[in-house]
């Protein structure tokens, strides 16, 4: 006799999460971005739609195929990817930001190709719009806010922060080393601590892992709420 699977508090909840990297052009061959993989925001979308939930994935340009049964859309910019968030801003339950957003772009945009005709040169830079705080700040008393805080390890407080500077329900506090946690590796080590200051210390693991684990405490939050 099989069990009854356990109904998902994520079943039909509307879900939008960004991923990978977000690119800044300089000219028409050149950008500014960074090491994202993407896997992590990917890995989320994955698991949520196994729950049942209505997924959506905006993400920057990564090497990944679409997850089964998620809406992708693809973009390039952090303001593309502002405005395909601000699109769902009224249906989605729950938002991810997963992704590696540039915190700023340059200033301007030159068509065609710069060339070097100067030892040295400037490229004058502004700050891009915060998609997270963007949406945690209109969100409804419904609506559900998570994000990322990639801190060099040792900086827990910075992810605390944060979660109240962006007014979150979760933060997910994610190191870097460039072998076992962070960027373009296949394992994190994640570190959530929720709205009610909640701390849950998640060992080394997969992605994949990670993902439900994370999508577990979620869980447990629309639970403590409801
Ligand atoms: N984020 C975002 N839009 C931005 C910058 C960040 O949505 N323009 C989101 C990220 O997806 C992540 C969270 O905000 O979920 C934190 O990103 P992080 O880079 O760690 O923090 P910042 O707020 O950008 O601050 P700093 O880079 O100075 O640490
Ligand atoms: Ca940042």
């Amino acid at each position: 006799v099989e069990a009854t699977p356990r109904l998902s508090k994520l079943q039909e909840k509307s879900i939008v999460i960004t991923a990978g990297p977000t690119r800044e052009k300089i000219d028409d061959v050149r950008f500014i971005s960074n090491y994202s993989s993407g896997k992590m925001g990917f890995a989320l979308a994955t698991s949520a739609a196994k729950r049942g939930a209505k997924v959506t994935l905006v993400t920057g340009p990564v090497h990944l195929p679409t997850p089964e049964g998620v809406d992708r859309l693809d973009i390039e910019s952090t303001e593309e990817m502002d405005l395909a968030v601000k699109e769902h801003y009224q249906s989605c339950d729950i938002f991810i930001g997963a992704a590696a957003v540039a915190d700023y772009r340059p200033a301007n945009y030159v068509t065609g190709k710069l060339k070097k005709n100067s030892k040295t040169m400037e490229i004058n830079l502004v700050r891009n719009p915060d998609i997270l705080a963007g949406f945690s700040k209109q969100k409804k008393k419904h609506q559900i806010a998570i994000g990322f805080s990639l801190e060099t390890a040792g900086n827990l407080d910075n992810a605390k922060e944060k979660l109240e500077q962006k007014q979150l329900d979760l933060v997910a506090y994610n190191t870097f080393d460039g072998k076992t946690s962070g960027f373009e590796v296949d394992t994190n080590i994640l570190t959530l601590i929720d709205k009610h200051m909640n701390v849950y210390e998640l060992p080394l693991l997969g992605k994949h892992e990670a993902a439900e684990r994370m999508l577990d405490i979620v869980e447990e939050l629309i639970n403590s709420d409801k």
